[in-house]
């Protein structure tokens, strides 16, 4: 079977701007698929030369198989929910839904406000419009709010009037840019639930543009994780977080960031940081540069020194309800280290001046020069040590 949504080699650029290379994608039929990544790095573009609403310069685009590259964004089945909802102003809720149908689904004839009312052609396509935008109504909770403005609505329901405009239309596929960065904090994570659930209802591929890492992990069957106009890495959210192909991946995905340490590697392959030793064998030459990463959760806190472990001074202890976050300093680190610890042992420690950290081996990511991820170097597949407690003290 061919795929939903099918990129090959899309390139662009704006004047002398190189904004996106090389960019491949293919996403399956109902397939939620999140591009994230930094302000500025192309998403929009890229989301917007999935809509035909922008042009590329090289590479093709393909909807279920069909070569859609010089398609006019209203020849391409798909709808798109933009941050700004894009509602319009004058119309209400329920005009607002019914325009895309109206512009799809009656000639230019029957639209005409006076002339189309007495068409009888004109007027069953107009109750079943009706009838479409009562269900997609419905099924968002704002079939009271059909005859509103949008000056008369809350941002959230403002935005669920948007995501009915594209629902009711049926598409081919679902594009939304960043729908939920205008929302506050506690309603973007309800809506979030509300989109996957509209996804998972209607089976229909979705693209969804967005910078917020937890919101692309959260929600995808796969995240495309974006930087300078390329796509760094495209798997499932687990193999994102725990395999990341490239030391940019490593830190734009996960809060707090990963911990870095640069390594020496000495004549035994061991890497060496602030002179202790931290990893005993990597996959590295002699003296080559290499970064180790280890994420917050996986950072093992002891009171004594052990066998591959670094002296740190503590400089806080951060009780976030849930879980704590130990910041500490090391010698020769520009960076401060941060370990995840759950809460009792947060106290347990907390008198301590100074700690001693290692990182498992499985729990190791080693990054070279370029930043690209030393194979040889994998974390453990076992789902156990996600969110690990063993933090000895
Ligand atoms: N029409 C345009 N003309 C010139 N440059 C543009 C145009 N549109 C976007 N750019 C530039 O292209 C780059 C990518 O922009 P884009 O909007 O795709 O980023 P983004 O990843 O969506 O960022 P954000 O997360 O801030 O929305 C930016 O440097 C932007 O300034
Ligand atoms: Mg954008």
């Amino acid at each position: 079977m061919s795929a939903a949504v099918e990129l090959r080699g899309i390139g662009k650029s704006f004047g002398e701007t190189r904004i996106l290379e090389e960019i491949d994608l293919a996403a399956a039929q109902g397939e939620f698929i999140a591009l994230v990544g930094p302000s500025g790095c192309g998403k929009s573009t890229l989301l917007r030369i999935i809509a035909g609403l922008e042009q590329a310069d090289e590479g093709a685009i393909a909807l279920d198989g069909r070569d859609v590259t010089g398609l006019r964004a209203a020849d391409r089945d798909m709808a798109m929910v933009f941050q700004s909802y894009a509602l319009y102003p004058h119309l209400t809720a329920r005009q607002n839904m019914m325009l895309p149908l109206a512009m799809r689904r009656l000639n230019a004839t029957q639209r005409l406000p006076l002339v189309g009312r007495f068409l009888g052609s004109a007027r069953s396509i107009l109750e079943e419009m009706a009838r479409d935008v009562e269900q997609a109504a419905a099924t968002l909770k704002i079939s009271a709010l059909l005859d509103r403005k949008p000056a008369q609505m809350s941002g959230g329901q403002r935005q669920r009037v948007a995501l009915g405009r594209a629902l009711v239309r049926r598409p081919q596929a679902f594009l939304m840019d960043e729908p939920l960065s205008n929302l506050d904090a506690s309603l973007r994570v309800h809506m979030r639930a509300e989109i996957v659930e509209l996804h998972r209802r209607a089976g229909v591929v979705t693209i969804y543009v967005t910078h917020d890492q937890e919101e692309a992990l959260g929600m995808a069957d796969r995240v495309a994780v974006m930087m300078n106009g390329r796509i760094l890495q495209i798997a499932d959210p687990m193999t994102i977080y725990r395999e990341p192909a490239h030391l940019d991946v490593a830190c734009f995905i996960g809060s707090p960031r990963i911990n870095l340490l640069p390594l020496t590697i000495d004549a035994a392959g061991r890497g060496i940081c602030g002179g202790q030793v931290l990893v005993e064998r990597a996959n590295a030459a002699q003296g080559e540069r290499v970064t180790l990463g280890v994420r917050p959760e996986t950072l093992v806190v002891h009171a004594e020194p052990q066998a591959l472990s670094l002296k740190v001074a503590v400089t806080r202890f951060e009780f976030l309800g849930s879980d704590a976050l130990l910041h500490a300093r090391a010698a020769g680190l520009d960076a401060p280290l941060i370990a995840k610890l759950t809460p009792a042992m947060a106290t347990l420690l907390q008198h301590h001046g100074e700690l001693h950290v290692s990182a498992a081996p499985e729990a190791c990511l080693l990054f070279d020069a370029d930043g690209q991820r030393i194979a040889g170097t994998q974390t453990s597949a076992l789902p156990a040590s996600f969110g690990r407690a063993s933090h000895a003290a």
